[in-house]
């Protein structure tokens, strides 16, 4: 049997052909932001270049079509309709729009996980304070994953809210979203998901997970240009809820002192945005679609179970990832190396990740007391040659900190 999650050699090179930073160095930094390809480079300048050939207001009118249709991507990747989604300038912004449309009074529960992006989490702080809300964490299983039989204990009459991020930002822990979307639905508190890492990295489908509200970047795994994200809404909690802001795209002024909302999600949006970037997210997640989400899934994995194995044999390295089948986030440390280190050695080599510090993630980082970890995010269009290269390394950095102890 022909295995069609599987890339051929053939195909890894025609995606690397296509995106022109591979040339230049091994990029494991995809949970931060993710080598754009050709296609999605050229959306962006092709659009620019149209606004200073004819000017901005008239390119945007000329492209009305292809402006719309970036809707109708995003709603296609994570299975909803074009009315249930507005674009954003980054996941925090449409985050924080489904965040602050909800109300809250005394004594309401927000309930997160321990995985929660600190962005997320300092939101929730600031309205607990506000309102009197309260903020709990729901306890997570042996395996470090959110327990979903848990959740549905802590649920009572005073719960407004259930808001969790997936994928966090801090390892490849994969938090049972479809399994809170049960609870959530069984319970009919309102969902919020955080999706940021996630997107681009594997099938997202909002029926199936039954989340009310997600939020996504553009830039991180599905390939976009930087400045770009995007809210769903599920048209059902849309209908009832007002923007905590609006303007005159998501309102109009209908005399005296009435206005109406937009009737669809870009009730969030502003009148102003970066068109030349939509038009980039656009060919990103058309782009990912061609390629399929469940390949890229399986082997933006595979490179990182190989990467996992990698580092496991090397003595002094320690990798924090939780869960039995992690995503394509591979967090580690070298004992008597700072992370910050580790990726300076990594980036003389031409081998980009990233530092994942405490601060990002505050409730995971405090329970298991995690020091600055070393992020590598492999995606579909790296290589084995390349995972082995800074498995290397580190080995390298590895023996020289147990040499100089
Ligand atoms: C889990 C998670 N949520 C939200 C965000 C915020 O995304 P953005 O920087 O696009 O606002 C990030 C960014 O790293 C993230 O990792």
């Amino acid at each position: 049997m022909i295995d069609t999650l599987n890339f051929s050699s053939a195909e890894i090179e025609r995606l690397r052909s296509e995106t022109p930073g591979t040339r230049n160095r091994v990029h494991l930094n995809n949970a931060g932001a993710a080598l754009m390809p050709s296609r999605v480079v050229n959306a962006v300048t092709e659009y620019l270049n149209r606004e200073a050939e004819i000017g901005g207001y008239e390119a945007k009118a000329e492209c009305t079509d292809q402006l719309e249709r970036v809707y109708e991507s995003v709603a296609r990747l994570i299975g909803a309709a074009p009315g249930e989604i507005a674009l954003a300038e980054n996941a925090t912004v449409a985050w924080q729009w489904a965040f602050y449309a909800q109300s809250f009074k005394p004594g309401d529960r927000i309930l997160t996980t321990t995985a929660e992006y600190a962005a997320n989490y300092l939101a929730y702080l600031q309205v607990a304070k506000r309102t009197g809300a309260v903020v709990e964490v729901i306890p997570d299983g042996s395996d470090g994953l959110l327990d979903p039989d848990a959740l549905d204990r802590m649920i009572d009459e005073r719960t407004r809210l259930i808001a969790i991020t997936w994928v966090p930002t801090n390892g490849g822990l994969v938090n049972p979203a479809h399994a809170v979307g049960k609870v959530a639905r069984r319970h009919g508190v309102p969902y919020l998901l955080d999706a940021c890492q996630a997107v681009g990295q594997m099938p997202v489908d909002v029926e199936a997970i039954g989340c009310d509200l997600l939020a996504a970047t553009g830039r991180k795994f599905l390939r976009g240009p930087r400045g770009t994200g995007f809210l769903y809404i599920r048209r059902a909690l849309l209908e009832q809820t007002e923007p905590a802001m609006i303007d005159m795209f998501g309102a109009e002024w209908a005399g005296g002192d009435q206005y109406v909302l937009r009737p669809d999600a870009r009730r969030f949006e502003t009148w102003e945005s970066d068109y030349a970037a939509r038009a980039g997210l656009g060919a990103a997640i058309d782009y990912a679609l061609e390629i399929g989400l469940d390949r890229i899934q399986h082997r933006s994995r595979g490179l990182a179970a190989r990467l996992r194995s990698g580092l496991a044999t090397l003595n002094g390295v320690t990798v924090y990832d939780l869960g039995a089948d992690p995503a394509a986030i591979v967090t580690f440390g070298v004992e008597g190396r700072k992370g910050s280190e580790i990726v300076g050695a990594l980036a003389g080599q031409g081998i980009n990740v990233s530092l994942s510090r405490p601060t990002s993630t505050p409730i995971d980082s405090t329970k298991r007391a995690l020091p600055a970890l070393v992020r590598a995010s492999p995606h579909y269009y790296n290589t084995d040659d390349e995972i082995d290269r800074a498995v290397e390394v580190v080995a390298k950095a590895s023996r020289s900190a147990a040499n100089s102890a």
